[in-house]
């Protein structure tokens, strides 16, 4: 029995208890492990049925990774921190609940609490934040609001996947106090604060262990100290030792069917290698977890279907998300106002100027397992266009293409999945909205695995402009390319990265170009005759039909742009990170925008000076002209409504009250930590507690673009008291603080008020051993305060016990150290407004 079952969960935790008195050793260690890439087994004997997983976590994508079956697409987790709006981020799991329960879905892989250690993370657009209070508290309120909705969690990855450079293996050496301080923080914040059914162990290792195999993580501090009593769950392909996993504390081996567990695991049981009592303990969790689902039959879930969350509108949530993520960076004055919100009036003379790739195909999510397909996607100009005022024209101009490289076949392409067998005869087939084919333990209807030989993708494509379209291939195998009867290629592709996930995110390869005529159709085919590995544990057919419209000369593009901003009153112009590089499976290179966007932004600012950029990114990149042009809005990944939120934000509609939950440094070199390739397979942490602001603040040198907490919204705030309450240390908090705040602007509007704590020069005398290292000051506490003009707002913000306490690593205990501290009330971090004395 856990410390905390009560009521219900007692009930449940003895219905749990007969069931698996009920197993013999092979159906425990059968519920171990994944069936296919999605599922565990049913097992009929007790009532308990099969147990779905998908990802996650900006959509529920359900057991098909196909634009065939649709889902809500949120904006980035990076957007969703941004809002610094914990009851936002519960009302976001609500809905990914609801969508989980319309596709059989019972836990959600996700979120994803990893920390911003680099800007170069490949998935840094997937984690929240570079500081770990912001991190917790966020995904607290997520886990909270799917759990409401009776689905599961995976809080991932557990723990240090803060880089993608060999993941399968990197082993990352962290020290104790940064451990415990920044990597472990948000785990602990939301197992203790939300008690999620499930974590999910990472794919590297942490100090020599993998942490599949983390003991002293898994079994000491997550369950141990923590009191998870949730399934550990492994990332896709990561646990590689039946013994290790064991021992170290994972209960589910994913994905299947071949995995480490499974009759390999009841082997190792019968030969004396490991204990049943493990393989007990480890099931029991996992009928928790199923219980708490519903799946068992006879047992209350954790929520009846009565009580759960129904009704939540998601393109609504998309919408209003979308426009409260958005940081307003830079609004300089142009004329009479400043130049966002734009006015309506004014734009009627030479109207706007849209400019970008991403403008017409906005970059709504990132790549890599969090994407999911949405039934529509809003771009920013029909956002805009819908938005504006009849009379208000919008010229919209390409400027320059981020990406040299294909794009999976998409609109104008009419396309089918023929599936047959060595003798060429069908065996069934299904419609493919996209180019891509990504079969994950899921054939279609009729289709058997052993007897799947080719697939051919095969249609027409009807171009909608004339010129030289180029084709192209992703993924391994043999593949055969024809378009309009032109054979462009017929080879083999061969595995580059040895990465299992090759296939689907692996590098687009260019196979020829075909003259076309706009409006005739021509028919397309690629023929694959995909591997099928024996090692690997489940059964995938991967590859994609790629696409580029006929190339443009890029000096001719960027004038035609420079005439548009010209002659226009405002030029609004989209620059936008690329697949190719934000996405999981790779870490950045650079921070630069691909292609020559930097260039285009300048000569537009050169001639209009009411140049307005939206950044479409999930993560920093650099912003060279950022001096240059009146505003900058950084709208993230802005998911399926992107145009919509936009247009809301540009004309006034919302506000863009987003704040940076991360440091952008100006240049990659004056990054903090820039280091994410492993040397011989180990990545030392080498800078310890100092990441993101922390790491700012401590050395002299160059300041951020823009710093942690940045964000300047619509109207203007006045901080006009604080006043600290104190706590009492031994109840868990610090102190009280209150905050009044009045919204000194001409409009209506909300501010997130930041509570720094800053610890008072160590004493003269006081020796290092009895003051220990500290950042110069963090994150305590914050909450939104939300105002009409001219009214005055308190907050009243907990500071908790452990914003002054560190991880005595002697002692292997926190210790709180009393002293004296200075709580600083902000706007950001670059800009404190009230502090007061703090004696603790
Ligand atoms: C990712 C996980 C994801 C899993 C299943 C892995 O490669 O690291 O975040 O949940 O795949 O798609």
């Amino acid at each position: 029995m856990t410390p905390y079952a009560q009521g219900a969960d007692a009930e449940r935790e003895r219905a749990v208890g007969e069931a698996l008195g009920k197993l013999d050793l092979a159906a425990k260690t059968r519920l171990l492990a994944g069936q296919d890439m999605w599922t565990l087994p049913a097992l009929g004997e007790i009532g308990l049925g099969s147990l779905v997983m998908s990802d996650g976590p900006i959509g529920v994508r359900g057991r098909r990774w196909t634009a065939e079956d649709p889902s809500v697409a949120l904006p980035s987790p990076t957007a969703l921190a941004a809002t610094w709006d914990p009851a936002l981020a519960r009302r976001v799991g609500r809905l990914l609940a609801q969508e989980a329960h319309r596709k059989g879905v019972h836990v959600l892989l996700a979120p994803t609490v990893n920390l911003h250690r680099s800007p170069l993370g490949g998935r840094h657009f997937e984690a929240y934040s570079e500081d770990p209070y912001l991190t917790g508290a966020i995904g607290t309120a997520y886990v909270l609001g799917v759990q409401d909705g009776g689905v599961g969690v995976t809080v991932k990855h557990f723990t240090g996947n803060d880089a993608e450079t060999e993941r399968f293996t990197v082993d990352n050496r962290i020290g104790g106090r940064a451990l415990r301080e920044l990597y472990l923080a948000p785990f602990e914040a939301i197992v203790t604060g939300a008690r999620p059914w499930g974590v999910m162990a990472a794919y590297n290792a942490v100090n020599g262990v993998p942490m599949t195999e983390h003991e002293t993580l898994v079994g000491g501090v997550l369950r141990g100290e923590w009191g998870f009593d949730g399934v550990v769950v492994s990332d896709w392909l990561a646990a590689r030792s039946t013994t290790g996993a064991i021992r170290g504390g994972l209960d589910i081996a994913m994905p299947g069917p071949r995995t480490v567990y499974g009759e390999a695991l009841a082997a190792a049981v019968r030969a004396g290698e490991v204990p049943e009592s493990l393989v007990d303990d480890a099931a029991r969790r996992v009928l928790r977890l199923c219980a708490r689902a519903g799946l068992l039959s006879g047992t209350p879930a954790a929520v009846a279907v009565a009580d759960r969350p129904a009704g939540v509108d998601g393109d609504a949530l998309a919408r209003e998300l979308a426009a409260r993520a958005c940081v307003l960076l830079r609004n300089e004055v142009r004329g009479p106002a400043r130049v966002l919100p734009l006015e309506a009036a004014g734009l009627k003379e030479g109207g706007i100027a849209l400019i970008g790739a991403a403008a017409r195909q906005a970059r709504i999510l990132g790549g890599g397992s969090a994407q999911v397909y949405p039934d529509h996607v809003v771009s920013p100009f029909d956002g805009l266009r819908a938005a504006l005022p009849a009379g208000v024209p919008l010229r919209y101009a390409l400027g320059a293409d981020p990406s040299a490289e294909l794009a999976a076949a998409g609109p104008g392409f009419a396309l089918r999945a023929v599936v047959r067998d060595a003798e060429g005869r069908e065996l069934g087939g299904e419609p493919l909205p996209g180019g891509q084919v990504q079969w994950l333990g899921d054939l279609p209807a009729g289709v058997s695995y052993r007897r799947l030989h080719t697939v051919e993708t095969c249609g027409t494509f009807t171009p909608r402009v004339s010129g030289a379209h180029r084709f192209g291939t992703r993924g391994t195998g043999a593949l055969r390319l024809t378009v309009a009867g032109q054979v462009l290629f017929d080879g083999c592709q061969r595995d580059e990265n040895a990465d299992p996930f090759e296939a689907f995110f692996g590098r687009p390869t260019e196979r020829g170009t075909v003259w076309l005529t706009a409006g005739q159709p021509v028919a397309v085919s690629l023929l694959s005759t995909p591997p099928k590995p024996e090692e690997l544990p489940v059964e995938a057919v991967g590859f994609t039909l790629l696409h580029g419209e006929p190339e443009q000369d890029s000096e001719e593009l960027l004038t035609e742009a420079e005439e548009a901003a010209r002659a226009a009153h405002t030029a609004v112009v989209v620059v936008a990170t690329t697949e190719r590089v934000e996405s999981e499976g790779f870490d950045r290179k650079d921070l630069r925008l691909p292609g020559r966007q930097d260039e285009l932004v300048a000569r537009v600012a050169a001639v209009n000076p009411r140049t307005v950029v939206v950044v479409n990114s999930g993560s920093p990149v650099e912003l060279p002209w950022r001096q240059e042009v009146a505003a900058v809005l950084l709208a993230w990944f802005p998911g399926q409504e992107a145009g919509a939120a936009l247009a809301d934000v540009l004309l006034g509609a919302a506000e863009p009250g987003g704040r940076l939950p991360t440091t952008w440094p100006a240049r990659l070199a004056d990054a903090p930590v820039s280091r994410v390739v492993p040397e011989d397979g180990v990545l030392p942490y080498d800078e310890g507690l100092f990441i993101g602001y922390r790491a700012w603040d401590r050395r002299p040198g160059p300041e951020p673009a823009y710093a942690f907490g940045h964000g300047l919204g619509y109207t203007e705030w006045e901080y006009e008291a604080l006043v600290l309450d104190r706590g009492d240390p031994e109840e868990g908090t610090l102190a009280t603080a209150r905050v009044t705040v009045r919204n000194v602007g001409a409009r209506a509007g909300r501010e997130v008020v930041q509570l720094y704590l800053a610890p008072a020069p160590a004493a003269r005398g006081e020796r290092a051993a009895e003051r220990p290292e500290r950042p110069g000051r963090w994150l305590a506490g914050f909450a939104v305060a939300v105002a009409a003009p001219g009214a005055r707002v308190e907050v009243v913000v907990p500071l908790p016990r452990r914003a002054a306490e560190v991880w005595d690593e002697a002692a292997a205990a926190w210790r709180f150290l009393a002293g004296a501290y200075t709580v600083t009330a902000a706007h950001s971090s670059s800009d404190p407004r009230v502090s007061a004395a703090l004696s603790a």
